[in-house]
Parts: C-alpha cells; sequence; structure tokens
C-alpha cells in the first residue's frame, strides 16, 4: 500500500461515489475532506473555487454532478452550471494552486450513433440533455486543466437505496413481475470499483485526458435485473420474474441511448487496475441494501 500522503479533496459527500471514496481514500492521503453541495455549490460561481484556495489540497477528485437525468431535460441550464460550469471553475482552481484534477464523466455522451463499445477516441453525440451537460463539462475541465483526467462510467451502483439495483430488490417485496427494457445496453459499475480506479488517478500523475471505465459483463437492464434477482434469491430474499419490455413501453423524460457501451482501452495502463467486474460488486451492494433498509 501506498504511504498515506498529502490532502485529497472530494467535491461531493451524500452521493454514493463519494461515499465510496470516502470509505476507500482515507489509506491512500495523509486527510480526506468530503464537499457537498451545501460546502461548495457548483453551481454557484466562487464557491468551489474558494474552498479549493482556502483548503489547497494535493487532489481533487469531483464526484459531484446534476445526475437527474430525466430533470435535467427541463432544467438543462441549472444542470449545465454544475456538471459544466462548476466542473470547469473547480478544475481552473486545481491548475492554478497544482492539485491534481480527477473528474468523473459518463457513458450517456454517447448514443446518437451506432457502433459501441466506445473507446476513448469515439466522437461522443449526447442524446439527451445530461449527456449534453456533461460533455460540456468534459470540455471545460480539460480546457482549463489539460493535464486533469476524466474517468468515464456507466450504471453506477452502491446498494444505497437510488441506485438501479436497490429499484429491482425494493419492487421485488410487493411484485412478482417487473418490465425492464432489453434494448439498451450498458456496463454496471460498481461505486466501489470506480472509487478505487479514480483514486489510482489522482496519485498518478503521468495519465491525463480521457479514459474509460468498461465495467463488464456488459448486457441490457433486464439482463442485469435478472442477475440482481437471482443473488436475492439466492440469498433469501424475494426475487421478480423479469418482463422484457421495449424502450418505447417504458417512456421517460429523456431518452436513453440504446447502446452506450464504453471500452477501456488506457484503464489499465494508466492505474494498474483492469476494468472491473460488476459481479462480486453486486453481492456487497446486496449486503450493504440489506443493512441499509
Ligand atoms: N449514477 C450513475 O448511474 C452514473 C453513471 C455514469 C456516470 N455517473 C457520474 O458519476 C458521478 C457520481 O455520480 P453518483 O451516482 O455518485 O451521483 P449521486 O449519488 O446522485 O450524487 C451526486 C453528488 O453530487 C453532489 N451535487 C449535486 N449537485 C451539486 C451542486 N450543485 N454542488 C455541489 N455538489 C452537488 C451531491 O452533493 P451532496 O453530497 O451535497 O448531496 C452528491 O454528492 C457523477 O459525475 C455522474 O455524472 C453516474
Amino acid at each position: 500500500m501506498t504511504k498515506p500522503i498529502g490532502r485529497l479533496l472530494i467535491l461531493g459527500r451524500s452521493g454514493q461515489l463519494a461515499g465510496a471514496l470516502q470509505a476507500r481514500a482515507p489509506q491512500y492521503f495523509g486527510a480526506v475532506r468530503a464537499a457537498g453541495r451545501a460546502e461548495a455549490d457548483l453551481g454557484q460561481p466562487g464557491a468551489v473555487s474558494a474552498l479549493i484556495t482556502a483548503w489547497r489540497p494535493h487532489a481533487i477528485i469531483n464526484a459531484a454532478a446534476w445526475t437527474a437525468v430525466d430533470d435535467a431535460e427541463t432544467h438543462e441550464a441549472e444542470a449545465l452550471a454544475v456538471n459544466a460550469h462548476g466542473a470547469g471553475e473547480a478544475a481552473q482552481a486545481a491548475r492554478e494552486t497544482g492539485a491534481r484534477f480527477v473528474h468523473v464523466s459518463t457513458d450517456y455522451v454517447f448514443g446518437g450513433a451506432p457502433g459501441g463499445p466506445f473507446d476513448e477516441t469515439a466522437q461522443p453525440s449526447p442524446i439527451n440533455a445530461y449527456g449534453r451537460t456533461k460533455l460540456a463539462g468534459e470540455r471545460a475541465v480539460l480546457e482549463a486543466c489539460p493535464s486533469a483526467c476524466i474517468l468515464r462510467a456507466a450504471g453506477v451502483f452502491s446498494g444505497g437505496g437510488a441506485d438501479f439495483p436497490s429499484a429491482m430488490w425494493r419492487l421485488a417485496q410487493n411484485r412478482t413481475e417487473i418490465g425492464v427494457v432489453d434494448d439498451q445496453l450498458t456496463g454496471p459499475t460498481f461505486a466501489d470499483d470506480l472509487a478505487d480506479r479514480l483514486i489510482a488517478l489522482a496519485l498518478a500523475h503521468e495519465a491525463s485526458g480521457l479514459l474509460h471505465c468498461a465495467s463488464g459483463p456488459q448486457l441490457s437492464w433486464a439482463a442485469f435485473a435478472e442477475a440482481c434477482f437471482d443473488l436475492a434469491r439466492e440469498a433469501g430474499l424475494p426475487g421478480a420474474q423479469v418482463q422484457p419490455i421495449p424502450s418505447r413501453d417504458f417512456v421517460r423524460p429523456a431518452l436513453r441511448p440504446a447502446d452506450s457501451r464504453l471500452a477501456s482501452t488506457r484503464l489499465e495502463a494508466a492505474t494498474g487496475l483492469p476494468a472491473p467486474d460488476w459481479r462480486p460488486g453486486l453481492v456487497k451492494a446486496l449486503d450493504a441494501w440489506r443493512s441499509n433498509r
């Protein structure tokens, strides 16, 4: 294990990724501080740069974002303020104070063109407001701080309650059959696995630019729901029958990409860690969900 050195600032506090980072980072950094919206609102110009300038972290991991995909359709300017302007301001402050900056982005920058899995050289083509704001954030971060790393991930889950597996396990308590889309492909990513790779990037000063965290095996949301229920049944909990449905039968305010699967071509060389397998993570997420509910 690397000897703990320096100060790490995590942007985000109560979020699922911010929580995983807070649990895992103290073994690598001498001091870890997590700042949520109350302490540094990314939507308020000046707030995050004031914090960075005052605390002078050696490294910053930005796990804060407007993540309400459907709400972003009707609040794109507010989502843009957080996901692009706030992220860019944090990256600028990192460059000015000499801090390492690591940012998190999403597979939803893809979807408007066929051909997944997409590697880091693929042209982004977001199909919803959230994806547009996250793409604008990537560009703002790299413009403000060219040495920054941006790790794109998909389908982040933790068992914390607001994620897809938690929703499936909750629904199965009252329903025997659940319709889940089978024409959208993803690579679900356990928050702890993503946190480990972000910490490695925060410590690995050579890497910069875009990287993909292509968790596998990649599959449809319906197949992922089946895996959630198989695991629940093995643990003696209720599991529902998955009814595969097309996206056109599950209409939501924001369009979802049919195929936004990622391909990792740089991650292992940059971090020493392979693209994660979500299956052991799902076991841990079920444990977390059971102990939280
Ligand atoms: N969830 C997914 O499926 C998914 C998929 C791909 C990529 N990602 C990316 O992964 C990252 C982490 O996502 P997550 O799933 O951990 O999200 P989450 O659970 O929704 O947490 C969001 C975090 O952002 C913070 N935040 C929101 N608005 C803010 C603002 N105006 N100012 C400061 N902080 C603000 C929240 O702060 P508080 O602590 O104060 O609540 C919270 O800590 C994001 O960049 C997201 O785009 C997520």
